[in-house]
């Protein structure tokens, strides 16, 4: 049976007989013996397998490429290199998969923007396989932080009518002939559409999230979203995975609470049960990680109203690409201006002008703030965006009507107020923005598996 490289590794015993699969990450020979990385995804460095001339098929072992995939069972053996505590004395080789030169991922270092054009290939390589480790670990850690606090874990539909966040940046869902589509007064018909209604793939699982923790009280989504948002940087993508928890009975100073305590139960998870690959990541991707995510470990998070945010801005005495003005919305790098240079840590930012903010987010007293939040860090900017919502019948009413948005499309949420209203509130971390911060990668491209941004959609 099929050991997993890791555990052999682990738990291997001194002349234990093992069996492992996986992919030669390195084949060299020395004084008449081969010996072979061989790598399985399941750990970083991979485990050396001793090849002698006693094999029946040792010549066409030497012969091997990188990437070649091969069954070995052989003798777990205290290793005499250094930076390895055991390696395999193999008994057989089998060859399951050729690879020969041709094959893309040699020794060398590749740059990350090749690595983009073979991303299905790249998890075979040292950083992907650490970023998806990594990845997949925080995702298990994320329903764990929820569990542990008995949140129910709602599935919000992926097709939908409503545009939460009502940007307008909904991938448009339809059946009808993209040529020659049915049209009413010149336009498209979409009542004769799939869903006889104008459908898109959502932006966010916010508005039905809050039906349920009208139900249930503390509820989270943790799912894909989609925004055709034309924006080509390293932290947009156009479909990404978000955490959205939403909590009855709780105001926006809970909201700052909960994201604080998620974050720093997040970073402490990775330093202590993803050790070997944020060692790799605090070597090889950014010096000093492993210290900079220790201490927001332990950190109060700063809470910072817009206003202030605002002032600090104009008095840093900074010429900044984008303007600072009340009002205006905060660019990344006024955002990171905030958190890396005023702050120097998370920096909640709180209650912003009503007028760049969505609709359903609660009204301030001041007539022009809304209770909203966004969570600033070093060198990602926004990572967390939430609020109080606007939990009053009558005012979300008169919102909705300045902002012309409809109201007929969304009674349903509309009803939410109607019986049994209550302040409630929540929030939406981006999951590959909380993976770039933990790993120190710093392109969103290189924390997805097959990223979507605007013209690229390979794979
Ligand atoms: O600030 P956003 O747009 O908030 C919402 O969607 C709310 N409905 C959340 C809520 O209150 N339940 O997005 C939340 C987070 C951002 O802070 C950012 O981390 C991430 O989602 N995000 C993106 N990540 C990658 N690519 C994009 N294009 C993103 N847009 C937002
Ligand atoms: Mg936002």
């Amino acid at each position: 049976m099929r050991t997993r490289i890791k555990n052999s590794i682990s738990s291997g015993m001194a002349g234990s007989v093992c069996s492992v699969s996986g992919w030669a990450r390195s084949v060299r020979s020395s004084k008449g013996i081969c010996f072979i990385v061989l790598n399985d995804g399941s750990t970083l460095d991979g485990i050396q397998v001793v090849a002698e001339p006693i094999l029946p098929n040792f010549g066409a072992i030497c012969r091997i490429g990188t990437g070649t995939a091969l069954t070995v069972t052989g003798i777990l053996v205290a290793s005499p290199a250094s930076g390895q505590v055991w390696e395999l004395s193999a008994r057989s080789i089998e060859i399951i998969g050729a690879a020969d030169d041709s094959y893309p991922l040699q020794k060398k270092r590749h740059t990350f923007e090749y690595l983009r054009s073979i991303a299905h290939l790249r998890p075979r390589s040292n950083t992907f396989g650490a970023v998806f480790r990594l990845r997949s670990k925080l995702a298990q850690a994320i329903h764990r932080f929820f569990a542990e606090r008995d949140f129910l874990y709602v599935h919000t539909p992926i097709i939908t009518s409503s545009d939460c966040e009502g940007a307008g940046e909904l991938f448009r869902v339809t059946t009808l002939d993209a040529l020659e589509p049915p049209l009413l007064e010149g336009t498209p018909d979409f009542g004769q559409d799939f869903f006889a209604q104008k459908t898109g793939l959502t932006v966010s699982g916010q508005l039905e999230g809050e039906l349920f923790a009208l139900s249930f009280g503390d509820i989270y989504t943790f799912g894909p979203t989609f925004r055709a948002e034309n924006s080509n940087t390293a932290r947009h993508a156009s479909e990404f995975w978000m955490i959205e928890p939403e909590m009855a009975f709780a105001d926006l100073a809970a909201d700052a609470d909960l994201a604080e305590e998620f974050i720093r139960y997040l970073c402490r998870f990775a330093l202590n049960e993803c050790s070997e690959d944020m060692t790799f990541f605090d070597k090889h991707i950014e010096n000093g990680l492993i210290e900079r995510i220790a201490r927001v470990a332990e950190a109060h998070f700063a809470r910072m109203e817009y206003s202030e945010a605002i002032e600090r801005l104009q008095r840093s005495g900074i010429t900044f690409a984008y303007p600072v003005a009340w009002g205006l919305d905060l660019q990344t790098e006024h955002e990171r201006y905030i958190t890396e240079q005023i702050v120097g840590g998370p920096t909640f930012i709180l209650n912003y002008p009503k007028d760049i903010k969505a609709f359903y987010m609660r009204q301030n007293e001041d007539g022009r703030t809304v209770a909203a939040m966004d969570l600033l860090v070093p060198k990602v900017g926004e990572i967390i965006g939430g609020s109080q919502r606007e939990e009053r019948l009558d005012r979300l009413q008169l919102r909705m009507a300045e902002l012309g948005i409809a109201k007929d499309p969304l009674w349903w949420y509309l009803d939410s107020r109607r019986w049994g209203s209550c302040p409630h509130a929540g929030f939406g971390l981006g999951f590959e923005r909380l993976v770039m911060y933990l790993s120190g990668m710093e392109n969103i491209r290189d924390v997805i598996p097959f990223p979507r941004t605007p013209r690229h959609c390979e794979f």
